[in-house]
């Protein structure tokens, strides 16, 4: 490990102790010591105690500015007024009940009115939306297999979890990449059925469909691969996707869980101009409850209407969780904080290029509606296989150098993104950008010495 990271995980280190014996007492009844694998890392995660706007607190007593925003989940911020009086209205009124009520119609009229879908149903989480659209796809089809791009994420169901973050010898070649088990446990059906394509190559996806004729029901994608830092499509995939699908007489998803609120008003349709025919969503439209929903025509949702397809679930539309949606949708994500959001996007952006400017850090910034990244390579990625070749010592003296400063500017792991929320402010913009000039110039110098390091090996 080079001498500037090991200083700031020094820092690191003194500045959260608490964490650090917190996680201790976690490792002894919970593996890895958290609750979801994504959220453990070296030397130990930090320990949250509370949030409010665009700011949390650790168990030191820290402040962070957050842009990790739980996982892009919190478009609107920490306890964002709106959703905390409607969730706090329905606290007392009952949280679950198993019975239909009036506030479905009208998330659903929500969702209808901005996702290109007829009808919709609801859960909890993104693995849940995405395991029933690729079910309801398979049944509408007759067909067994799902089409997926190798890095992409869409949850934790076995047809999800092939070619997540397949390893180079495992992979083979990037014209035909072989579809890899996401772990143990996922069954060998799994892989069998789930061709997986090349991202950005629709080569690829054609030849999957010439070797399963008739057998694909469905091509299923993030619009923006998300879970390799933001990998953009390049023009005229999605349409060839499109097109692809429907020659082939399958269906296209749109695992929206990110994208679908934080693009904008009406997520990727309406951002790149190209329909899928099924939306998955999660994530940032319950501001801060666990909400999701898929939809698609009606045709397909009739499976449901006629028993021939089940879908179910305890906590699903529970009112706490619904009301959340409700005010997310009509409070939250709403023109003028879109328009909100962009501006502070743009800002974030245009600061965080001039700094990599003018420290010579290769490196870019890929952005996109609340999104965005530092992306530490010489050039433009394609793929998943592009996104590997980062230099991840240099991504953590990024990361911890960020959070020594007070922010937290991203999700730790180097396949993830900043969100901006609704609640940020220009003041926590200029907050962002001071700690990354104050610390690129670092980064640069450790980037060049490496860099010439390895040409004398
Ligand atoms: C694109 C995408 N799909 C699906 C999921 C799964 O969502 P959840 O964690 O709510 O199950 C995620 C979560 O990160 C995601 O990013």
């Amino acid at each position: 490990m080079y001498r500037d990271l090991q200083h700031e995980l020094d820092t690191f280190e003194r500045r959260t102790p608490k964490s650090e014996e917190a996680h201790k007492k976690n490792l002894k009844r919970i593996p890895l010591g958290v609750a979801s694998n994504y959220r453990a890392y070296d030397p130990y995660p930090i320990f949250v105690k509370d949030g409010q706007g665009s700011h949390f607190r650790d168990l030191d007593g820290n402040d962070y500015l957050d842009h990790n925003l739980c996982f892009g989940a919190l478009m609107a911020g920490h306890c964002h007024p709106a959703v905390m009086k409607a969730v706090s209205g329905r606290l007392s009124t009952g949280t679950m009940f198993g019975m239909p009520h009036d506030m479905e119609w009208q998330l659903a009229e929500e969702i209808c009115q901005r996702f290109p879908v007829e009808m919709v149903r609801f859960g909890n989480s993104g693995t849940e939306a995405t395991m029933h659209a690729c079910r309801l796809a398979r049944a509408a089809t007759g067909r067994d297999k799902i089409l997926k791009f190798e890095g992409a994420y869409h949850g934790l169901h076995d047809t999800a979890l092939v070619s997540v973050k397949p390893h180079a010898p495992d992979f083979g070649d990037v014209n035909n990449p072989v579809s890899v088990s996401g772990g143990l446990g996922v069954p060998r059906a799994s892989l069998a059925n789930v061709p997986v394509a090349t991202f950005n190559d629709l080569l690829t996806v054609e030849r999957r469909f010439e070797e399963n004729p008739g057998q694909i029901a469905a091509i299923i994608l993030e619009p923006i691969l998300m879970n390799v830092g933001m990998c953009m499509p390049q023009p005229g995939f999605l349409q060839g996707l499109r097109d692809i699908a429907t020659r082939n007489g399958a269906l296209l998803i749109y695992d929206e869980v990110k994208t679908g609120a934080k693009l904008g008003w009406a997520g990727a349709s309406e951002y790149f101009g190209v329909a899928p025919d099924m939306v998955c969503l999660a994530k940032s439209i319950g501001g801060g409850l666990p909400l999701a929903a898929f939809g698609t025509h009606r045709s397909v949702m009739d499976l449901i209407s006629q028993h021939k397809v089940f879908h179910g679930g305890t906590y699903n539309t529970n009112p706490v969780s619904m009301a959340a949606g409700l005010a997310t949708f009509r409070e939250v994500l709403t023109r003028e904080n879109y328009a909100h959001v962009d501006k502070l996007s743009k800002k974030l952006v245009a600061g965080y290029r001039k700094t990599v400017a003018k420290t010579g850090l290769q490196a870019y910034v890929a952005e996109a509606g609340a999104n965005g990244v530092l992306m530490l390579y010489p050039k433009e990625i394609r793929n998943y296989r592009d996104w590997t070749t980062i230099d991840v010592d240099l991504w953590r003296h990024y990361w911890f150098g960020m959070v020594n400063r007070g922010v937290m500017a991203q999700p730790y792991w180097w396949d993830e993104q900043w969100t901006i929320s609704v609640q940020h402010t220009e003041a926590d913009i200029d907050r962002h950008l001071a700690a990354f000039d104050d610390l690129a110039p670092a980064l640069a110098k450790a980037q060049q010495q490496r860099t010439a390091a390895v040409a004398v090996h």
